[in-house]
């Protein structure tokens, strides 16, 4: 068994958007256990018993929205390497998600992009693996995109869960066109919050007592998914559903409010899954 890492001392001055990682990893380690969790995750339980860190008193009690987007995107992984044997993976802003050791696959190359400081601590939590390549970069930054092209053959799938929130629209516009030039063909995933939310972690939104959430710029409702996703060449969407609609018993109410067009197009969080296939 390996000690237990204090967090505080490993990294006194992990905050702002890379802090959210540990949120992640703590709400999605309440549903990754036993026979009515959303995700089978035994490295994820392990790698809770090594943090020494007072995660409910930061955080807060935890809800099911991370494991919900974590399985959303395994299953739409999954199904894309099973079509696409030769088929690699980037996630963006990976932090310590262990997708990669839940979706198994035998063969995929698999790239993990996220900042220098998130990456550090990603290689001293998590197992090392030969084809799960870290890459300390930002997404923004054309540098991973140099990188993996030059590495992979065949499609690429491209997850971004939890991270473009944190940048503005022309931003997020101006990557995913690069994906889609430079990769050619694949799938993406990404999550959006809706504009209500934005404007609320833009004044300083308190998810607990003792820790103020960063600012998440760029909301987008989930009616204006379609339009937004038509103004990158080659993009296509497949299917956006709220949070609450993939796996209705995790989020009984919220699945019920789904039900209602008004609500659903203006109000609720979304899971974005696309197709490109830009030609090249
Ligand atoms: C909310 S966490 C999500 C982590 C992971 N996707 C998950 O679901 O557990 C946000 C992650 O984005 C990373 N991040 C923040 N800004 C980034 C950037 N410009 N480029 C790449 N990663 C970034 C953070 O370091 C952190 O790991």
């Amino acid at each position: 068994m390996n000690a237990a890492v204090d967090l505080e001392r490993l990294s006194p001055g992990l905050q702002g958007v890379p802090e959210t990682m540990l949120l992640t990893i703590w709400t999605r380690s309440a549903y990754s256990d036993g026979p009515h969790s959303l995700l089978n995750d035994p490295l994820l339980m392990a790698l809770m018993q090594r943090i020494d860190y007072d995660f409910r008193g930061r955080f807060g009690p935890p809800t099911p929205v991370h494991a919900v987007r974590s399985r959303y995107a395994d299953e739409r992984i999954h199904a894309f390497l099973a079509r696409e044997p030769e088929g690699s993976v980037v996630v963006l802003g990976e932090g310590l998600e262990t997708q990669f050791w839940r979706v198994a696959h035998p063969r995929v190359q698999w790239y993990s992009v996220d900042l220098a400081e998130s990456i550090g601590i990603r290689q001293r939590l998590l197992p090392a693996h030969e084809r799960n390549h870290l890459i300390a970069c930002s997404a923004l930054d054309d540098q991973w995109l140099d990188q993996v092209a030059q590495q992979i053959r065949g499609p690429v799938f491209i997850s971004a869960a939890g991270l473009l929130m944190y940048f503005t629209e022309a931003q997020v516009l101006a990557l995913l066109e690069k994906i889609t030039r430079r990769f050619g063909r694949g799938e993406a995933f990404f999550d959006t919050i809706p504009p209500w939310f934005s404007r609320k972690t833009l004044r300083g939104w308190k998810l607990s007592t003792g820790y103020t959430a960063p600012p998440m710029p760029f909301g987008m409702p989930l009616g204006r998914v379609p339009s937004f996703v038509k103004q990158v060449p080659g993009l296509r969407l497949l299917s956006c559903p709220t949070f609450a609609q993939p796996y209705p018993r995790y989020m009984r109410l919220f699945a019920l409010l789904s039900h209602i067009g008004y609500l659903r197009r203006r109000f609720a969080p979304g899971l974005i899954h696309c197709a490109f296939d830009s030609g090249n």
